[in-house]
């Protein structure tokens, strides 16, 4: 049976325009919902113009309430009967609260090649470190930010003088590819690792 998916992207979403494209007919999966908590994610304005289902949920008013911010967000996601989320450049830390009970279902893009760079300025933490390579990861989302089983890796070589856009936009454009890649798979239930 088709999975239902719901995309969660807080910027730009070409990770989850990238998604949305690949679900063609011949997909194990279907985009249902785009969730935002910026109200003005590029992401959003696409979704809207593609005819997708959009929640906002915006984190300002909750301040430090997380609880409370994710269970807006579980409370309007209720109604879509999702099998599955796809993290896709939202900048939001999710709790255990709301991870927990999705554990096997959520998936997220994180630009590099995890364990190396949890968290943010992956680009420029790379080039730092005078790494010759960099990239993306797929994984399963658990509580531990950035962490939990890895699904799928695409790699890219640094370059002399690169800087941190550069490594950006090379990453971005394997995170296309990598992603959708993962997503078929994973909701045909096939977890072997995709290694590009
Ligand atoms: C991507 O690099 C993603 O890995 C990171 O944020 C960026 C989002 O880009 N977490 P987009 O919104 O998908 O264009």
């Amino acid at each position: 049976m088709t999975k239902r998916v719901g995309i969660f992207v807080s910027g730009g979403g070409s990770n989850m325009r990238a998604l949305v494209d690949d679900m063609d007919a011949s997909h194990p999966a279907t985009p249902v919902v785009i969730v935002s908590n910026n109200a003005d994610a590029g992401g959003i304005a696409w979704a809207k113009e593609a005819g997708l289902a959009t929640v906002v949920v915006d984190h300002r008013p909750f301040g430090q309430d997380r609880a409370g911010f994710e269970a807006a967000i579980s409370d309007a996601l209720d109604p879509f009967d999702l099998d599955l989320i796809c993290l896709a450049g939202f900048m939001r830390v999710l709790t255990a609260g709301f991870v927990t009970p999705w554990r096997g279902r959520m998936l997220n893009i994180h630009p590099s090649l995890l364990p190396k760079y949890r968290g943010l300025h992956t680009h420029a933490r790379a080039l730092e470190a005078g790494d010759t390579e960099h990239g993306c990861t797929v994984h399963l989302v658990t509580p531990e930010l950035d962490d939990g089983p890895i699904l799928g890796q695409a790699r890219v070589p640094i370059r002399a003088g690169d800087t941190p856009d550069d490594l950006a936009a090379r990453v971005l454009q394997q995170e296309h590819i990598l992603y959708p890649s993962v997503l078929r798979r994973f909701a045909s239930d096939d977890l072997t690792p995709l290694m590009l």
